[in-house]
């Protein structure tokens, strides 16, 4: 039996380096998908198993020329893919600019989707492989001042769910991992659009105390990027995983509150979890 490969998106840092890692620690041969080749190749120590493509999710021609790369490092049919590029926008849902969110769409949402219908057809037809999404925390709930990311994180899972039932009788896995905070570039990565982004308006005084809310949350609860690609190889792994997987206590403990809350009740623990009293009282015009 040829030794599996896994193509992973967005693979240049964070997590998707950490899975790429991971999966050649396990003897696994790695694509990762990257859109710097040449920090990319900086950033990882050579190995024989690893393939370093240029994959820009948002390009169509990258899309076809790195799924042939990928394949052909592979020698045989891909065993599994890490839909994982992402980032988030911030804004109000007043003033959010849309365009902005479009682009990010195209990245979270629709390039990982492209990526998968070149790699698909092959896989479906060999009987076997697993698809292991980063999702987020935030597919179970929605914080202010990112619906858009939230929204299309969201719409990963819908889009995953229907994958999986799609391959039911085909062998192939369809999983999402859901980690809460974790310690990555991803702060640096997301572009604040609308008045917030000059500090400016009526949800300024929001985006502080989201900020500060994150910044306690992340020092007290944030998780590795390794601690999340562990759990992703352990899915790749094991043919009973669940369908959705959270990662850190955090998310553990958010997924719970959730499932056992109804909905005023959850915003009111999540406001308290933040450490947030936006909206105890009204804002001054
Ligand atoms: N960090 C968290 O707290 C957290 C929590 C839950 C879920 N997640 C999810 O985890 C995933 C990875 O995020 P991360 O935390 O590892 O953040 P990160 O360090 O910012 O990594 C994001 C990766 O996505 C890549 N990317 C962005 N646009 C792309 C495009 N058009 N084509 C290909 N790659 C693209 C980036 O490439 P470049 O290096 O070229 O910019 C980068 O490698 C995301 O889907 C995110 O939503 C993160």
């Amino acid at each position: 039996m040829s030794t599996p490969t896994v193509l992973v998106t967005g693979a240049g840092r964070g997590i998707g380096r950490a899975t790429v890692e991971g999966f050649l620690a396990e003897g696994w041969k790695a694509v990762a998908g990257v859109r710097d080749v040449d920090a990319a190749q900086a950033a990882f120590a050579p190995h024989p198993n690893l393939a370093i493509v240029h994959l820009d999710v948002c390009d169509a021609l990258s899309i076809a020329s790195g799924t042939a790369a990928a394949r052909q490092f592979a020698d045989a049919p891909l065993a599994a893919v890490v839909p994982n590029a992402g980032y988030a926008v911030m804004g109000s849902s007043e003033d959010t600019d849309l365009d902005v969110v479009r682009q990010m769409f195209e990245t979270n949402l629709f390039g990982n989707a492209a990526v998968m219908q070149h790699v698909l057809p092959e896989m479906r037809a060999s009987g076997q492989g697993v698809i292991v999404c980063t999702s987020s925390v935030g597919a179970r709930l929605a914080n202010p001042l990112l619906g858009m990311y939230h929204a299309s994180k969201y719409a990963m899972t819908a889009w995953a769910e229907s994958m999986a039932l799609e391959l039911l009788p085909f062998g192939v896995r369809v999983h999402l991992v859901e980690p809460g905070m974790v310690n990555t570039d991803f702060p640096m990565a997301t572009r604040a659009t609308g008045a917030i982004a000059q500090g400016e308006g009526p949800y300024a005084p929001l985006f502080g105390e989201l900020r500060d809310g994150f910044r306690s949350w992340r020092e007290r609860l944030g998780v590795g990027a390794s601690d999340v690609a562990e759990v992703i190889v352990a899915t790749a792994l094991d043919p009973r995983a669940p369908f959705r997987i959270p990662v850190g206590s955090d998310a553990i403990e958010m997924t719970a509150a959730r499932a056992k809350l109804d909905d005023a009740a959850f915003h009111r623990w999540q406001m308290d979890f933040l450490g947030m009293s936006w909206g105890q009282e009204r804002p001054e015009e």
